[in-house]
């Protein structure tokens, strides 16, 4: 069921650095990704795909896990990402980027639920360095980075749960190192 993918789609911040992806894995993702809805149809995202070790330390150097949770320093050592796929906007087939970002959205979900059916998990990542990461991987000018997806096997627990009487929405780990992430409650998101 696609409710159960939802469930177990999670952002994952900690993976098995022995699991690799091949180039054809990823464009498995990105044929999927390429026939999702976009606005006007206009089909402005273009994908740059990443699973040579050490292009992906590089990457990652230039991405911001887990910032609720700083002194963690998200992604451990040895616990890296083993690919990513960067979702980029060719500003040729259109410089508004404003229209674009639900586009974004979908892609990445539907990314990240592929993952999941295959026992696999990510996170997207917003707070990265677009510069860097286009100067790096030598993009041209009209390629812009809009949101980085990690993906690996996920090595980390995982749990969802209430938000408390606070209404605090920030998500955080005991001392097993179990990750909690609060939910708004169905009742409290449906306005009727
Ligand atoms: C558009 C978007 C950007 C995000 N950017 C980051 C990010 O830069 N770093 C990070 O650690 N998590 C990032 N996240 C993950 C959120 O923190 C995560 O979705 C939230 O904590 C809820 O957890 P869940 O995805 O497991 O439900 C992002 C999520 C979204 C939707």
């Amino acid at each position: 069921m696609i409710k159960d993918i939802v469930l177990k789609n999670r952002s994952y911040r900690g993976f098995d650095e022995s699991y690799s992806f091949t180039r054809e894995d990823l464009l498995e993702y990105v044929d999927a990704m390429r026939l999702c809805a976009s606005s006007a149809n206009i089909q402005p995202l273009k994908y740059y795909i990443s699973y040579e070790k050490e292009e992906v330390e590089s990457i990652l150097t230039f991405t911001h896990f887990g910032g609720a949770l700083p002194e963690l320093h998200l992604p451990r050592t040895g616990n890296h990402p083993t690919a990513f796929i960067i979702i980029c906007q060719d500003t040729d087939i259109s410089s508004n980027i404003a229209q674009f970002q639900k586009d974004v959205g979908i892609v990445a979900q539907t990314a990240l639920l592929m993952a999941a059916e295959k026992d696999l998990g990510g996170l997207m990542i917003g707070n990265f360095q677009g510069d860097d990461i286009k100067k790096l991987l030598k993009f041209a000018d009209n390629i812009k980075p809009q949101l980085v997806i990690a993906l690996g096997k996920p090595a980390e627990e995982i749990v969802i749960t209430n938000i408390p009487d606070s209404g605090i929405t920030k998500y955080y780990r005991d001392e097993k190192d179990v990750h909690y992430v609060p939910k708004r409650k169905l009742e409290d998101v449906v306005i009727n």
